[in-house]
């Protein structure tokens, strides 16, 4: 049996130009040195350094497994170094922000930087995407990968293709009591429905096809239940492996054709429309926003990653980015109300207890 290859993305935010909008280049470039001399000494087979907003993302593969503490302290030494010798120099904006662990100890889960991780037998030819999103949450995927998954109006071969026709397993996290449930589907469907309509808690994390083979992994953390104050959205990151007795590449796809309504946007607190854009365009700027994906294709040769394929840099996208633009400013128009702002529970920032506090001797009973 072949030895089996760990494909490993872990991102953070450690400070950007211009507020919080974008990555910049000598970031981008530092961490590409970095993992050229870890890729020299064959600790990592290949790596692809990329962003989506002020999100520096690592991509990496290698031979060690998931949460293998070399490779997470490879991640977490990249970050620390580029804070320290591009971010606070240039004083970009929230230098070092999800670095919130003070040493490294074994793994970054839990300390700041999102991962998602995948080890896997790599087939005769594997095509694997990498989904990163800026100013949103790990929910966010919830609408998606369900449609890629398990909506049979989506995904064509659940239906048609006897290889996929058996469904998926679904692994679903509780991000408030870090529990994790394994839902079969067709045949759990509205049970896997009712825990991810709440994207805010429940979290899908793996999706398995019913003979184990791994088809997708998700970032889970939530920075603020991390650090238990606000420290930024979890912009979140996602591997999906394609065709052949998976979803084809178009059908991973489709689902970003419809802009959905996800959380974060202006400080971490707003519903907006999802937006699939280029690389070029990997970078929020109305108010912050509007949130957006990225997805990029890769073909793997023994661990090497060939491509990538930009791959919402295509006019067919194009009207799934109009639409965004009408939602937005549908939304906008909302200003502080709901549901534009999120609910209490849900905001990043709030002054409610502090206005409470101001106004308590004046609220009468009636
Ligand atoms: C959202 C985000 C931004 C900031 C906003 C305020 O995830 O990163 O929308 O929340 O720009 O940032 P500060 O408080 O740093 O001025
Ligand atoms: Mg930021
Ligand atoms: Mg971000």
């Amino acid at each position: 049996m072949a030895e089996k290859i760990t494909v490993s993305l872990i991102k953070a935010d450690i400070g950007s130009l211009a507020g919080h909008h974008v990555v910049h280049p000598k970031q981008l470039e530092m961490a590409r040195e970095i993992l050229e001399k870890a890729k020299n000494k064959g600790l990592i087979i290949d790596y692809y350094v990329f962003n989506c907003g002020d999100d520096l993302q690592l991509l990496m593969t290698h031979r060690k497994g998931e949460s293998n503490p070399e490779i997470h302290e490879l991640a977490w030494n990249t970050f620390k170094e580029v804070t320290e010798k591009v971010s606070k120099p240039l004083k970009l904006y929230a230098a070092g922000q999800d670095l919130l662990g003070e040493a490294f100890s074994g793994n970054v889960r839990g300390m700041g930087p999102g991962v998602a991780e995948m080890e896997f037998e790599e087939r005769a030819s594997d095509p694997v995407l990498v989904f990163a999103a800026d100013k949103t949450e790990p929910g966010a995927w919830n609408y998606i990968l369900f449609k890629i998954f398990a909506d049979p109006f989506n995904t064509a071969g659940l239906v048609i293709d006897p290889s996929l026709h058996q469904g998926f397993d679904f692994h679903v996290l509780d991000v408030q009591e870090g529990k994790e449930v394994k839902i079969g589907c067709p045949e759990e469907m509205y049970d896997l429905l009712a825990l991810i309509g709440t994207p805010g808690r429940y979290v899908i994390s793996k999706i398995y096809r019913k003979d184990g083979l791994p088809a997708a992994a998700a970032s889970t953390s939530r920075l603020s239940l991390i650090a238990g104050r606000y420290v930024g959205k979890d912009d979140p990151i996602c591997i999906v492996r394609a065709q052949h007795g998976l979803p084809a590449v178009g059908e991973v796809l489709e689902p970003f054709a419809y802009p959905h309504i996800v959380a974060g946007w202006m400080r971490g607190s707003h519903h907006g429309p999802l937006m699939p854009v280029p690389l070029k365009y990997a970078k929020c700027t109305r108010f912050d926003g509007p949130p957006r994906v990225v997805g990029l294709g890769f073909q793997l040769h023994d661990g090497v990653l060939e491509g990538p394929a930009d791959l919402f840099d295509d006019p067919a996208f194009d009207k799934a980015r109009a639409i965004a633009n009408d939602l937005a400013d549908y939304l906008r128009r909302h200003g502080p109300f709901m549901p534009h702002r999120l609910g209490p529970d849900e905001m990043e920032y709030t002054t409610l207890p502090a206005v409470l506090e101001k106004l308590k001797d004046r609220f009468k009973h009636v």
